[in-house]
């Protein structure tokens, strides 16, 4: 299995799941970072955007555009309201022209991609306004979980330089539902 195919098979679960199972924090720690920033509208482009919890988080001031491989997590995400493009990130990212997006962000996604870096720099050139990705650690807890998806290896952003930023934090991502142990995460931010 790869992660097209997890995601196909869990992606009319995935929202339950996210909130239930995994009790994931990702999206309360967007919706601080864009309060604290007092971002309210504009739009937004969302690598790697899966069901499009996104949208239901921010509301409906933003437009929102979405990047996922799985047709079925992007169906979801079209009931949300959203645009789609489906297929690998990066290679669709390449297609994007510069500065034609307010927000980019890839949310619990960088895990699935080796060049962390390169998917940094296309959000960088195509935001004009702000920039916020969750560059995880492949800690042995996260490790664990490619036994659910044998055919891929998750990759580790956490260490890389992502340059000057406005918001770098660790929180409280995700539960591993297998051990019931809290996985960390990075969360940065950059506002232009
Ligand atoms: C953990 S989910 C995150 C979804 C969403 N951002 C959220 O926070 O709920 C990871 C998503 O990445 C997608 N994905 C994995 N590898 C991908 C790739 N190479 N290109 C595009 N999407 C990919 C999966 O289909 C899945 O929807």
């Amino acid at each position: 299995m790869d992660a097209h195919e997890y995601y196909e098979k869990m992606a009319d679960e995935y929202d339950a799941k996210t909130t239930s199972g995994f009790d994931a924090e990702f999206m309360p720690n967007v919706v601080a970072l864009f309060k604290k920033h007092n971002i309210t509208e504009g739009a937004i482009l969302d690598v790697m955007c899966g069901t499009g919890l996104l949208a239901d988080n921010l509301g409906k001031n933003f437009s929102y555009t979405g990047i996922d491989l799985s047709g079925k997590m992007l169906v979801h995400a079209v009931s949300r309201g959203y645009t789609i493009h489906e297929g690998d990130a990066l290679s669709i990212l390449k297609k994007i022209p510069d500065n034609s997006f307010d927000h980019v962000l890839c949310i619990g996604g960088m895990l699935w991609i080796a060049e962390g870096m390169e998917l940094w720099q296309h959000m960088l050139r195509i935001a004009r306004k702000s920039i916020t990705a969750t560059p995880e650690a492949v800690t042995p807890i996260v490790k664990a979980m490619e036994s659910l998806v044998p055919n891929t290896k998750l990759h580790d952003h956490s260490n890389l330089d992502y340059g000057k930023l406005t918001d770098d934090y660790m929180f409280s991502a995700w539960t591993n539902p297998k051990t019931g142990i809290r996985v960390q995460a990075r969360m940065i931010f950059l506002q232009k």
